[in-house]
C-alpha cells in the first residue's frame, strides 16, 4: 500500500521557508512571467530572470528545473507552465500543473508549492493535483525502489488567501480524495493473482473498517441461494468464487439516498469467448468501477456527508475453466429475467444486471453504475474520456459533476433502434447485439446501456458510466495521471453525491 504525501496549507513566504524543492508557476501571456503568488516582488523578479536565462517560456505543461541557491531557501526550483491563460485559470489546469511538478520531484521529501490560487476551490484543485502526482506502486517489488523514484512525502501549499473554513474544508477534502484515489489505484495495479474477488472484498472491509459504513459480503453460497445468476454465471469458470460487496452509509437525518454500483471483474479473460492475448494483462483493471465505489464510500464517510449512500461492488473472475459458462447458456438474473449468453466476454453487464435489480429494495432516489464495460467506449471516445448514458437529467448531472471534478466524461445517446438487436430466440434478452444471427459491433457502448436499462428498476432515475477508456493508463504519465490504474471515477462520484446533497440534481423519475 502506498502512503499518500501529507498535504498542508499555510500562509507566509514560500521562498524563505526551508524545503527540498520549491514549485513556482509560470505563464506565457504575450511574454514569459512567473506568477507571484505568495512570494515577494524581489524574489519573483530574481527567479524570473534565472528562468529566462535557461530558456523557460511559460507554455502549458512546460517543466523547467533550476538551482535555488541565492533565490530561495530550497536547493531546487521547478517552474511549471500554465500557458496562455487569459482570464480565470481553470481548476483542471492547476490540478495538472501541480501534479506534473510533484511527479517530476520524486526523490525529494519536502516540497513547497507557490502556485497561486484565487479562491478556495483552486486551493483544493492544487492540493488534489499535487497529492495525486505523488504516487507509486511498489507492493510487488522485492528490491526497494531507488530513492529517486520515491514520491514526495510532504507537500505544503502557500496561499495569500485567508485560511478560512472554506479553504480548510478544501484541504480536508483534497486529503480524502487523494488517499482514496490511491486506494483505487493500488487495487487496480495489484496483480490479479493477488486480487481474487474474496481479496477485493477483504480490502473493502478493511478500508471501511473504522468508518460508519456497514459492509456485508455475499459469497458464492449466498449468491446461489439468493438467485444472483449473473454474478454466479460469470464467476463459475474460476476456481476463485465471486463476491457481492454491499456498503451502506446511513447518517441520521439524511434527506437523500444515492445508490452506486461498480463492476468488479478482478480479471477478464473473456471466458470461453476468450480474448486475444495481446493486451490481456490490462484486464486486471476490469475491477476499476468496484474500486471507485469502495473508495468513494470511504471519502463520503470521512467527510461525514449528511446523505445516505448504498454501494455495491459486483465481483467475479471471468475465467474459461471447465465449469465456465458457454456461449448459448441461458442464465437467470436476480429477480427472474433470463439472458442468453451469446458471448461470455460481455460479462460486465451480467454482473451489473443482478445488482441493478437488487437495488430496487434499497429505495434510493437515484442510481449510478460505473464499469469498464465495453471496448466500443474506447473506440468511440479514446483513452481519456468516459461515456455517460441513461436518463438525460442524471446523465447531464454526472457530466456537470465530472467537469468540476476534473474528469473527462461525454454524454452519449441511446438510439431506439439498437434495443431490438438484443432480442434472443430463447431467452428474455441476449447479452450482445445481433443482426441476422451475426454479432453486431457497431454502437457497442450504446447497446450495452440498453441491456443494463432492461434491469433498472421502474421509476428509479439512472445513469451508466462506461469508464473502459480512462480507467487504466498504458501510455506515458501526464499531469497527475500515472501509468497503470488511474482511480478514475472517484472524484466524479463524490462530486455527484455532493451535488445531490446540495439539492442541485433533479431527482424526478422521467
Ligand atoms: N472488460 C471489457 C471491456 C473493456 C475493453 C474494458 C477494453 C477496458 C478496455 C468487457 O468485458 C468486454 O470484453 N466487452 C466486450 C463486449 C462485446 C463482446 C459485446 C467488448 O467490448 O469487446
Ligand atoms: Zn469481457
Ligand atoms: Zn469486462
Amino acid at each position: 500500500m502506498s502512503t499518500p504525501a501529507t498535504l498542508n496549507l499555510t500562509s507566509g513566504d514560500p521562498a524563505t521557508t526551508p524545503a527540498d524543492a520549491l514549485v513556482v508557476a509560470t505563464t506565457h501571456v504575450g511574454s514569459f512571467s512567473v506568477v507571484p503568488g505568495a512570494m515577494t516582488k524581489a524574489t519573483v523578479s530574481k527567479i524570473q530572470a534565472a528562468l529566462l536565462s535557461v530558456g523557460a517560456t511559460g507554455n502549458a505543461d512546460e517543466l523547467v528545473r533550476i538551482p535555488g541557491a541565492g533565490l530561495c531557501d530550497a536547493p531546487v526550483i521547478v517552474a511549471v507552465g500554465l500557458g496562455n491563460n487569459k482570464g480565470a485559470i481553470k481548476n483542471e489546469r492547476l490540478r495538472r500543473a501541480a501534479g506534473s511538478a510533484i511527479r517530476s520531484l520524486a526523490g525529494f521529501k519536502k516540497v513547497s508549492i507557490a502556485i497561486p490560487a484565487s479562491n478556495a476551490s483552486q486551493v483544493g484543485a492544487i492540493l488534489e493535483g499535487a497529492g495525486l502526482g505523488a504516487y507509486t506502486f511498489t507492493d510487488h517489488l522485492f528490491s526497494k525502489k531507488p530513492n529517486s523514484k520515491v514520491p514526495v512525502r510532504s507537500i505544503t501549499l502557500f496561499t495569500v488567501l485567508a485560511l478560512d473554513s472554506e479553504s480548510k474544508k478544501q484541504l480536508t477534502r483534497a486529503r480524502h480524495v487523494v488517499s482514496n484515489v490511491h486506494f483505487a489505484r493500488d487495487a487496480i495495479n495489484t496483480s490479479p493473482l493477488h486480487l481474487p474477488p474474496a481479496e477485493l472484498a477483504a480490502r473493502a472491509k478493511s478500508h471501511l473498517a473504522e468508518t460508519s459504513v456497514k459492509v456485508t459480503v455475499l459469497d458464492e453460497r449466498a449468491l446461489t441461494s439468493q438467485g444472483y445468476g449473473g454474478i454466479m454465471g460469470v464467476g463459475q469458470g474460476s476456481s476463485r468464487g465471486p463476491r457481492l460487496i454491499r456498503m451502506e452509509y446511513k447518517p441520521r437525518g439524511a434527506q437523500h439516498h444515492v445508490a452506486l454500483i461498480g463492476k468488479g471483474i478482478t480479471f477478464d479473460t473473456g471466458g470461453i469467448s476468450l480474448k486475444p492475448p495481446a493486451g490481456m494483462h490490462a484486464m486486471k483493471g476490469d475491477m476499476s468501477g468496484a474500486a471507485a465505489v469502495i473508495a468513494t464510500m470511504r471519502a463520503i464517510a470521512d467527510l461525514k456527508l449528511p446523505i445516505a449512500v448504498t454501494a455495491y461492488a459486483a465481483c467475479a473472475e471471468n475465467m474459461p475453466g471447465g465449469a465456465a459458462q458457454r456461449p448459448g447458456d441461458v442464465i437467470t438474473i436476480y429477480g427472474g429475467k433470463t439472458v442468453e449468453v451469446l458471448n461470455t466476454d460481455a460479462e460486465g453487464r451480467l454482473v451489473m444486471a443482478d445488482v441493478l435489480v437488487r437495488v430496487a429494495q434499497d429505495n434510493a432516489d437515484v442510481v449510478l453504475d460505473i464499469s469498464t464495460l465495453t471496448g466500443a467506449a474506447v473506440v468511440a471516445l479514446g483513452h481519456r474520456t468516459a461515456g455517460v448514458m441513461g436518463d438525460a437529467h442524471i446523465r447531464d448531472a454526472v457530466h456537470a459533476a465530472a467537469d468540476r471534478a476534473g474528469e473527462e466524461f461525454w454524454p452519449m445517446p441511446m438510439p431506439e433502434e439498437l434495443r431490438p438487436l438484443l432480442e434472443s430466440n430463447v431467452a428474455d434478452i441476449a447479452n450482445i447485439s445481433q443482426r441476422g444471427g451475426v454479432g453486431q459491433r457497431e454502437g457497442g457502448m450504446l447497446s450495452a446501456a440498453w441491456f443494463l436499462k432492461e434491469f433498472v428498476p421502474e421509476g428509479l432515475p439512472w445513469a451508466h458510466l462506461d469508464i473502459a477508456g480512462p480507467a487504466f493508463h498504458e501510455h506515458a504519465a501526464y499531469g497527475y495521471t500515472h501509468k497503470g490504474g488511474v482511480g478514475f471515477g472517484v472524484r466524479t462520484l463524490l462530486t455527484f453525491v455532493e451535488d445531490v446533497l446540495a439539492g442541485s440534481v433533479s431527482l424526478q423519475s422521467k
